[in-house]
């Protein structure tokens, strides 16, 4: 066996020393990586996991709007099924409407036949009628009368006749209006002291007048009242003029207020329901707005707006027959 001396032994030592502190060296490197790559599989696992849940909200974002698609789809259905319901509807109203005018105005002479004749033969017989017989003419003579009303109410309705604007004193059509209704004397009718001019159809405003007027009288049930008219300038702009028609009346409560406009409408025995709903045809034919407010109990106040001269009369020559003075 081969004897080491010393020297040889401390080489070897030392040999085997820096092996091992390389190898050590190696090592710790290693390990170094290893923890660099851990941290960078933490990171990678952490990204992946931010990625999942992101990827997770996606798809309830995506459930969700799927979900929001079909509520969409059938809301849609839903809403073609009321639109084809509502031009069915429609479409059956305006038949009815027309079919309504024909016999509106062929009842219209027939009826007015009636009246004169009525008229007439009771001039000759009335010396010769007992009271009785004076009180059922009086009441045939009332039916009449409300007929004609209701015709006119019919006609007045589907009657959708181009304007026929002109300069017009609105207290020249407001009197002509206070002298064609019969009012009660418990009635009092206040008209204005002012007036305006305004670019508009007369017999129109006519019509509106007189439904407005009515409505009020009868809103005072025969108690004593009074019906005032006022004609003020808009102060939220100079070129409108406001009408307003107040009424001591009844009143109209809450729950009946927004349906008021709509034909058919009618809370009376006798009424047709047409008058608000041409009221506001009209007055939205001469580009204003009619509006209500009302105290149940206190009365009523509608609201007129009417452009003084409206910006379309320039541009809509076809629609309006002008007869400018
Ligand atoms: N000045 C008013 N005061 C109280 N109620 C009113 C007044 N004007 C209209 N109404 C209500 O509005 C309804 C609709 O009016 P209208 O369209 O003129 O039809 P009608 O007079 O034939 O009933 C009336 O039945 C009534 O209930
Ligand atoms: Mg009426």
């Amino acid at each position: 066996m081969k004897e080491f001396t010393n020297e040889e032994l401390t080489k070897i030592l030392a040999n085997k020393v820096r092996e091992l502190r390389v190898a050590k060296e190696k090592a710790e490197e290693l390990n170094t990586r290893l923890q660099d790559s851990m941290a960078e599989l933490e990171e990678a696992q952490d990204e992946m996991a931010k990625q999942r849940d992101h990827l997770q909200d996606n798809m309830s974002k995506l459930e969700e709007t799927q979900q929001e698609l079909a509520k969409q789809r059938d809301d849609l259905q839903v809403e073609i099924m009321r639109k084809t319901q509502e031009v069915l509807r429609s479409e059956r109203l305006s038949a009815i409407g027309n079919l309504s005018a024909r016999i509106a105005h062929d009842l219209r002479n027939p009826l007015s036949v009636i009246q004169s004749t009525s008229q007439m033969l009771k001039l000759k017989l009335e010396q010769n009628l007992d009271e009785k017989s004076l009180e059922q003419w009086a009441r045939l003579d009332r039916a009449v009368y409300r007929m004609s009303h209701q015709l006119e109410d019919v006609m007045d309705y589907v009657r959708m006749s181009p304007l026929k604007k002109k300069d017009y004193s609105l207290c020249v059509i407001l009197q002509d209006v206070v002298e064609r209704i019969v009012a009660p004397e418990a009635a009092t009718i206040c008209l204005p002291q002012n007036d305006r001019s305004i670019f508009c159809d007369p017999e129109k405003l006519e019509i509106v007048f007189v439904n407005l007027l009515m409505n009020a009288i009868q809103a005072l049930e025969s108690k004593v009242g009074t019906v005032s008219v006022g004609i003020f300038d808009d102060p939220e702009d100079p070129g409108n003029v406001l009408v307003k028609i107040s009424d001591t009346g009844a009143g109209i409560p809450d729950v009946i207020k927004e349906k008021i406009f709509e034909p058919l409408f009618t809370t009376k025995q006798v009424g047709t329901g047409l008058g608000l709903s041409s009221c506001k045809n009209i007055i939205e034919q001469h580009g204003g707005t009619i509006s209500v407010s009302s105290m149940v109990g206190k009365g009523t106040t509608f609201t007129l707006k009417i452009p003084k001269k409206s910006e379309w009369d320039s541009l809509s020559k076809d629609d309006v027959i002008q007869t400018r003075q």
